[in-house]
């Protein structure tokens, strides 16, 4: 499919909700998988990553119903043994359940697409080799075979600051026989800190120290009960069309605001948008609220330190944004893009410039020259964000913008043409060609 946004030719208005946060989801569907009894989640996504977590569960024996944004699932506190679960292209399905394998002494391969055996297994495997689990990669990706094992508490540095390796280990810490204790090079998303506390897990947090007591029985877990605030890195999106599109304003409602996930909107106005909340609110344990952009000029920033975590899943979308800036914007200590659905470094820099941008690639970032895209036809590269972030650039291009290969982005934000749709006045019926 290629997808190409018609130029906009007025501004964006309007006030429209995204999809709930993925990285809730996927934890939510898993963690009461685990527990005791029946867990009821509203304004569930329903896309391509979450379905993988979803059909994964059920091949180990879970399955679950999603019925009018409600995701209903029973856990019993174990998985169904000798299988293999199949993860699709979601990373974060994959290593959230090496851990919950591991816990619960569970034999069985995890595998998913070749996109997915492309990225980095070790960086899971080695450390939950150190709590004695038996897991083995195949030269350090997927599959990974599991076997039942013993588990036993450890201190471990992660060598990289990546929630889904914390979250896969604080799970597997949870079936072994002594609390372990995590150290992160920097902050990450805290998700499972917050939704396990609430299920009934003993974790305490001192800066970048995690301390994770086992559990008796993951069935002690207590089901989970809530509606999800929506997807921040779905609404990045929104609000970088409307922070490039002069005039616009636009406010995304009850959007997710976990200070560890909100970097896009700290970068959006360095760059200079407005940008404000309203309506702050608690969803799913997690800060929430309303979100309005009002664009302004925006000129280019230097990006880089524990706000590239901050904002890890947006730079696509950010590179958009400074694509359309004045002046320069910079990159850096971000090398972990290279591991991520494409090597974001390198597929930004090349679609980037297929468009025209002037771009230069760096080992750990890249730097972009605005005002240089002129349009033309990218590739999405497999990778859902950036066909959504290329396919923003034909909003403001001098000519069309076409992205081929686009039906990637069912994978997390199927609704993206939709709501772009009705925040620009009825305009954009033929978004999709
Ligand atoms: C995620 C963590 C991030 C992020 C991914 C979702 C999560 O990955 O890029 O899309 O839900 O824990 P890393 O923790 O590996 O950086």
């Amino acid at each position: 499919m290629e997808l190409r946004l018609p130029a906009a030719r007025d501004p964006l208005r309007g006030r429209v909700a995204v999809p709930g946060d993925k990285s809730l989801a996927h934890r939510a569907a898993l963690f009461a998988a685990l527990a005791d009894g029946e867990s009821g989640v509203g304004n569930y996504p329903d896309s391509g990553v979450t379905r993988a977590m979803r059909n994964a569960l059920t091949s180990l024996g879970v399955p679950s119903v999603l019925e009018d944004g409600v995701l209903r699932i029973s856990g019993r506190g174990r998985l169904q043994s000798d299988v293999v679960v199949y993860c699709g292209n979601s990373g974060t399905t994959f290593r959230l359940l090496a851990g919950a394998l591991a816990a619960t002494g569970t034999a069985a391969t995890l595998d998913g697409s070749d996109g997915l055996r492309r990225r980095p297994m070790e960086r899971i495997a080695e450390p939950l080799r150190l709590m004695g689990v038996d897991v083995s990669t195949t030269a350090g990706h997927a599959p990974l075979v599991f076997r039942p094992a013993p588990l036993h508490g450890i201190d471990y540095t992660l060598p990289v600051a990546s929630a889904q390796v914390l979250s896969c280990l604080q799970l597997a810490a949870l079936g072994a026989d002594g609390p372990s204790t995590f150290h992160v090079p920097g902050p990450v998303r805290d998700h499972t800190t917050r939704m396990l506390l609430a299920m009934g897990a003993r974790i305490e947090e001192d800066g970048l120290t995690t301390r994770v007591y086992p559990l008796k029985s993951l069935e002690t877990l207590k089901p989970l009960k809530g509606v999800l605030p929506g997807d921040i890195s779905s609404a990045a999106f929104l609000l970088v069309a409307a922070a490039i599109v002069p005039g616009s304003r636009i406010t995304i409602t009850n959007v997710g605001l976990n200070p560890t996930r909100t970097g896009i909107l700290d970068i959006l106005s360095e760059m200079g948008a407005s940008v404000s909340i309203s309506n702050a609110h608690d969803a799913f344990g997690e800060p929430a609220g309303d979100v309005t952009l009002a664009a302004a000029p925006l000129h280019g920033v230097a990006i880089g330190g524990d706000m590239v975590v901050r904002s890890i899943d947006e730079f696509p979308a950010i590179a958009v944004a400074a694509a359309f800036a004045e002046g320069i914007t910079t990159v850096r200590d971000a090398e972990e893009l290279r591991y991520k659905e494409s090597d974001r470094i390198a597929a930004i820099v090349a679609q980037l410039r297929a468009l025209g941008a002037d771009v230069t690639e760096v080992t750990d970032g890249f730097s972009i020259r605005g005002g240089t895209v002129r349009g033309g036809t990218a590739q999405a590269n497999g990778d859902h964000r950036l066909a959504m972030s290329m396919a923003l650039c034909g909003l403001r291009a001098p000519s069309p913008v076409v992205v081929g290969g686009a039906e990637i982005l069912d994978e997390s934000f199927p609704e993206f043409a939709a709501k772009l749709a009705a925040l620009r006045c009825g305009e954009g019926a033929d978004l999709v060609k």
